[in-house]
């Protein structure tokens, strides 16, 4: 057998990307493709690229610019963009840029063997289809490969929620759930791997109904797989948490007690621009809920600062809002308009304006975040080590509040769930040290 091909994929974006990437070399690997982690070595070069932000697009035209003289000096080289640009922009990715040899969107990245084939004929291909097939269907089983501790699992796809400023609708399309059995097996197939957390995925994943019972139903039956301690779930909207979900958390004990919950603004005017279609005092009555269920619970949210028309008042709203929460980590972002949103027809904001706001809200937030850790030293907690940490000796996993935690110790190993008792926090980390292992 010849050597086999090298694959390089570079993702950007979010969780879902990271998943899209690995079964899009499970896909090629039927091509003959194994992986590699650096471009110097690639006979395939695939970015699998976001379209969330002007800056995240803006990433994929310089990374082209950059293989193009790359090809230059390897005329074989194949060059492939996935992903949310593809997807939006894939025309005239194809028009502006003759070294992309393929264009693939999410949805139909099971066809790459075929396109490959296309490509290595010297022709140039390209699809952006929602195709009626589902690619999971068409994909196969996961690869037996050994794996590390975490996975991330795809159960639900697309968006129907249409915020103003979003583009996701449109390069992931409507919502989809897959079937309840095909998660299952997949899930059990990554803990003979030696997968022991499970992050569920999906862009609305608490909208996910492949299962009688919804997302909680299918958290509920994925517990009963042996081998697999953790679960998780992101993203998730305000208005899809039902109550069935909400009790999850205080009765599935596989379930982490960490949940990224958007909410993005704390005015009601702004949310009402922004169509997400709840208040800030629905989201903070949600929060009541879920706190209820599980006292522990860390939250997480998204934020955009600088939305069009939003007023310092306004803002301030906002940070009332995160103060009344008390959040344990989160993201923000200042507003930037994509083309085909509503939002982007609306005049926008100084950047003065939103650059300070970005930055009182991000030093309120490391303030929260730094208080949640604090909160932790003296605590017994249990941590799955991930991987080996930064100096000898050492290991870092993550507790169920999702807080890396170093400890030092050469009784344990990657895979391990220990107990842990946090001694210190740093910038963005704990470190403790190791009691019984469980
Ligand atoms: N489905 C998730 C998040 C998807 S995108 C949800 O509904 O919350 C991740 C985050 O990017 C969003 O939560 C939002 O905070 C941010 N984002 C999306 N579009 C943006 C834009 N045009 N400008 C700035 N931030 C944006
Ligand atoms: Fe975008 Fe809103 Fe859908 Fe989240 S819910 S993906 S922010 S449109
Ligand atoms: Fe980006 Fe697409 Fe994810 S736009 S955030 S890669 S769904």
């Amino acid at each position: 057998m010849s050597a086999p091909k090298k694959l390089f994929i570079k993702t950007y974006g979010c969780q879902m990307n990271v998943y899209d990437s690995e079964r899009m070399a499970e896909a090629l690997a039927v091509s003959g493709y194994a992986r590699t982690e650096t471009q110097d070595d690639a006979d395939l070069i695939l970015l699998n690229t976001c379209h969330i932000r002007e800056k995240a697009s803006e990433k994929v035209f310089s990374e082209l610019g950059r293989l193009r003289a790359l090809k230059d000096e390897r005329p074989d080289l194949k060059v492939g963009v996935a992903g949310c640009v593809a997807q939006a922009e894939g025309d005239e990715i194809m028009r502006r840029a003759p070294v992309v040899d393929l264009v693939v969107g999410p949805q139909s990245y099971h066809r790459l063997p075929a396109m490959e084939e296309a490509v290595q004929k010297g022709a140039r291909a390209i699809d952006t289809d929602f195709p009626a097939e589902d690619k999971f269907t068409v994909l196969a089983g996961r690869p037996k490969a050994a794996r590390g501790p975490t996975a991330f699992l795809t159960v639900q796809e697309g968006c129907d929620k249409f915020c103003a400023f979003c583009v996701v609708p449109y390069t992931r399309g409507a919502e989809v759930s897959r079937p309840a059995d095909r998660i299952l097996r997949e899930a059990q197939e990554l803990a003979a791997s030696g997968v022991r957390e499970i992050t569920l995925l999906g862009q609305n994943v608490n909208a996910y109904h492949g299962h009688p019972g919804g997302l909680a139903g299918l958290v509920e039956a994925l517990s009963g797989i042996e081998g697999l301690d953790r679960l998780r779930y992101t993203t998730s909207h305000p208005n899809d948490m039902d109550d069935a979900l909400i009790a999850a958390h205080g009765n599935q004990p596989k379930l982490m007690p960490y949940l990224h919950l958007p909410v993005q603004s704390g005015s009601d005017r702004i949310l009402k621009a922004m169509n997400r279609k709840h208040t800030a005092d629905q989201y903070l009555a949600l929060v009541e809920r879920l706190r209820a269920a599980r006292p522990d619970l860390l939250l997480s949210s998204d934020f955009i600062v600088g939305f069009p028309g939003e007023t310092e008042a306004e803002f301030e709203e906002t940070l009332a809002l995160i103060r009344t929460v008390g959040f344990g980590a989160a993201y923000s972002f200042k507003y930037s308009p994509r083309p085909g949103t509503p939002a982007a027809e609306r005049p926008a904001l100084p950047d003065e304006v939103a650059d300070d706001r970005l930055q009182r809200l991000q030093s309120l937030i490391t303030a929260q975040q730094h208080a949640a850790q604090e909160a932790m030293i003296g605590r017994e907690v249990e941590v799955l080590f991930e991987k080996p940490g930064r100096m000898p000796g050492q290991l870092t996993g993550k507790s169920g509040h999702l807080h890396p935690v170093h400890v030092t110790t050469d009784q344990l190993r990657v895979g391990d769930i220990a107990r842990v008792r946090i001694t210190g926090s740093g910038p963005n980390s704990l470190s403790g040290v190791a009691t019984i292992p469980a």
